[in-house]
């Protein structure tokens, strides 16, 4: 008996005495001490930096890390936003330059924020690819399943994506352009009854049901029509996000539900069967064409239009022919090869909803909300409009008509195109995090050197994060930040000649779609059916959001360290930028309260 209490309570110390080690570890290699190792190594600051350099807010109780300043943020930003914002604010309060490392271990991850593109693309994503954060990998897997295109690394996320890419080109996607009108269409009569009946609704529910409607019509060539009635696919996918847990990072027990495992499990089940039933039906219909002897002639071959998933399979069979094993190949030769992508394609089929349906959403809402706050950019948009789609009597119709003639045209709408980069630099809707392990051999720790510095910053250990927010508020390429100022990203409009966008240094300095090799691979679907569902509407329809019975009419832009000044707390504040909508985390970085608001015809 007594062993077994002293066997235990040694264990315990030892525990205790092993996290003790590593906190000081942790906290050592911030406060610019030496690395918890021997021969002792500087970590933080690196031989090249100079004994002070400390590129990090100020630490209180150095074992506390940064920790007092997730409280303070906590309180400062309104409840549920979005924890991607918070880089800018510590960034300029602190006056941390481009690189800067943030410590919440143990309650949250350690951070390092990178708000410098060239910095980011050439360390981060693009010149070397890091891994993805094991905590989106491990939260993703439980999510969409373990072959998932996000999260996948190496050889295998490699022939997913080669597999999926002919199907999201631009150039397949515009053969496309004919169904995304007809998505929209329906959207435009949904939006005409909802202003001839002045009911306040939540725009980001409308625009969710037409994004993921257009996915399933793009990827999976399958009327969801979840506009119009409900759908067990789509229903039984957004039951699965009120599942996500909505937390910060910060708290591991926020938002704890000790039966989340099993309704995820349960949703999962009854997901996959029905994705899986729609995706049989697909391959049947593909079985049944190859099969049939009167074959399509050639002009109808020509006018075909090709699922997604159609070119995936194409794709997926010759990869198999030539680089598959022979056991593959039998597989695919009788017919059990479509069986084995069948797994690889439903995970993929709730990927391309995950990761494309409220991001595009989301963006949708912002750009009609902001074109309310800016008048003059809503009429130079309607002006561009005019102009391209035969003058001032064209109507949602005649555009549509327009459209489906020419699936380019879309292309000659430049400003709109600045618009919605524009709108997605102030709300980029999602970002990427990635990883390198902890190094205990010194020599194996990976640095980079800011060459406008010389300066050098330890990778290893640390969550890495070149937030797409936090790149789009660095003032060097985006003067006056937190402006709505489409022109800047045109050249000969911008009041900004010479901002850093307009030298090769700012070439990935607009990057809500990531750079890089796990650059998003749906980009060109998401602009190509923003452009068109904004082209059928912004000329017939005005929308302006309302929160608790206010319409937001007006708005001055602010920058978070002038706004939050004065220490009131969010809660009470509750805007970002000056913005009542302003971004909360549930998968992707969304409006708060999914954008109430009314809409007006013009
Ligand atoms: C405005 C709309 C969108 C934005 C802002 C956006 C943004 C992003 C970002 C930042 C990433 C990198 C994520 C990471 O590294 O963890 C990403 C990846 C991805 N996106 Fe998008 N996305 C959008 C629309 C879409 C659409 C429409 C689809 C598909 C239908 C899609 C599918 C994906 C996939 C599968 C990946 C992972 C790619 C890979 O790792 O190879 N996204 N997206």
């Amino acid at each position: 008996m007594w062993a077994l209490f002293f066997t235990v309570l040694a264990l315990i110390a030892a525990a205790g005495l092993s996290f003790w080690q590593k906190l000081l570890r942790k906290r050592r290699e911030l406060d610019g001490l030496v690395r918890y190792c021997q021969p002792p190594t500087p970590i933080l600051p690196h031989p090249a930096n100079g004994p002070q350099y400390k590129p990090q807010p100020p630490m209180g109780q150095a074992i506390f890390g940064h920790l007092q300043h997730a409280g303070e943020l906590r309180k400062l930003y309104p409840p549920g936003t979005h924890p991607h914002a918070w880089g800018t604010y510590l960034r300029k309060k602190y006056n941390l330059g481009d690189v800067f490392y943030v410590d919440w271990w143990p309650l949250g991850p350690r951070n390092l924020f990178i708000a410098d593109p060239e910095l980011a693309s050439q360390y981060v994503t693009t010149g070397q690819s890091l891994p993805k954060s094991p905590a989106v990998a491990d939260f993703l897997n439980r999510f969409l399943g373990v072959t998932n295109m996000v999260t996948l690394e190496g050889q295998e996320w490699k022939t997913l994506r080669s597999i999926f890419n002919p199907g999201f080109s631009a150039a397949h996607l515009m053969t496309l352009v004919p169904y995304i009108i007809d998505t929209s269409l329906i959207f435009c009569d949904l939006m005409r009854e909802k202003a001839r009946s002045n009911e306040l609704f939540m725009l980001e529910e409308s625009t969710t049901r037409l994004t993921i409607d257009i996915i399933g019509k793009i990827v999976l060539d399958a009327d969801l029509n979840s506009q119009k009635r409900m759908h067990p696919i789509v229903d039984t996918f957004r039951k699965r996000i009120t599942l996500l847990p909505i937390k910060t990072g910060i708290l591991p027990w926020e938002d704890f539900d000790l039966f989340r495992p099993v309704k995820l499990w349960l949703n999962a089940r009854r997901l996959d069967h029905l994705v899986g039933l729609e995706l049989d039906r697909k391959l049947e219909a593909r079985k049944a064409e190859e099969n049939s002897d009167t074959k399509p002639d050639e002009k109808q071959t020509k006018t075909r239009k090709r699922a997604v998933i159609d070119l995936a399979l194409d794709a997926y069979h010759k990869e198999i022919s030539t680089s598959g094993t022979d056991k593959e190949r039998a597989a695919m030769l009788s017919g059990q090869g479509s069986q084995a992508f069948r797994r690889k394609a439903i995970d993929s089929f709730k990927t391309f909803i995950f990761a494309g349906h409220d991001t595009t959403s989301s963006t949708i809402c912002y750009v009609l909300y902001l074109l309310h706050l800016d008048k003059r950019a809503h009429e130079k948009m309607v002006d561009e409009i005019n102009d391209v789609f035969g003058g001032k009597d064209c109507d949602t119709a005649s555009i549509a008509e327009a459209m489906k003639q020419d699936h380019y045209i879309v292309n000659k709408l430049e400003y709109m195109t600045a618009v919605i980069k524009e709108t997605l630099r102030l709300f980029p809707p999602a970002s990427t995090l990635r990883f390198l392990p902890e190094e205990s051999d010194p020599s194996k720790i990976q640095y980079f050197t800011d060459p406008k510095s010389g300066r050098s910053y330890p990778l290893s250990g640390w969550q890495i994060w070149p937030a797409s927010i936090l790149i789009g508020r660095n003032e060097a390429f985006f003067p006056e930040p937190a402006a709505f100022i489409p022109e800047r990203f045109i050249a000969s409009q911008t009041p900004f000649p010479d901002a850093k966008l307009f030298t090769p240094a700012g070439k990935d300095a607009w990057r809500p779609f990531e750079k890089g090799p796990r650059n998003c691979i749906g980009q060109e679907l998401a602009m190509i059916e923003t452009k068109v569902i904004l082209a059928l509407i912004v000329k017939e329809f005005d929308f302006v959001a309302e929160y608790d019975g206010v319409r937001l009419d007006s708005w001055a832009p602010i920058e978070t360290i002038d706004e939050y000044a004065d220490g009131k707390p969010g809660s009470e504040r509750m805007t970002l930028e000056g913005h009542r909508c302003f971004q909360v985390l549930k998968g992707a970085a969304k409006p708060a309260g999914a954008m109430p608001g009314r809409i007006y015809l013009r």
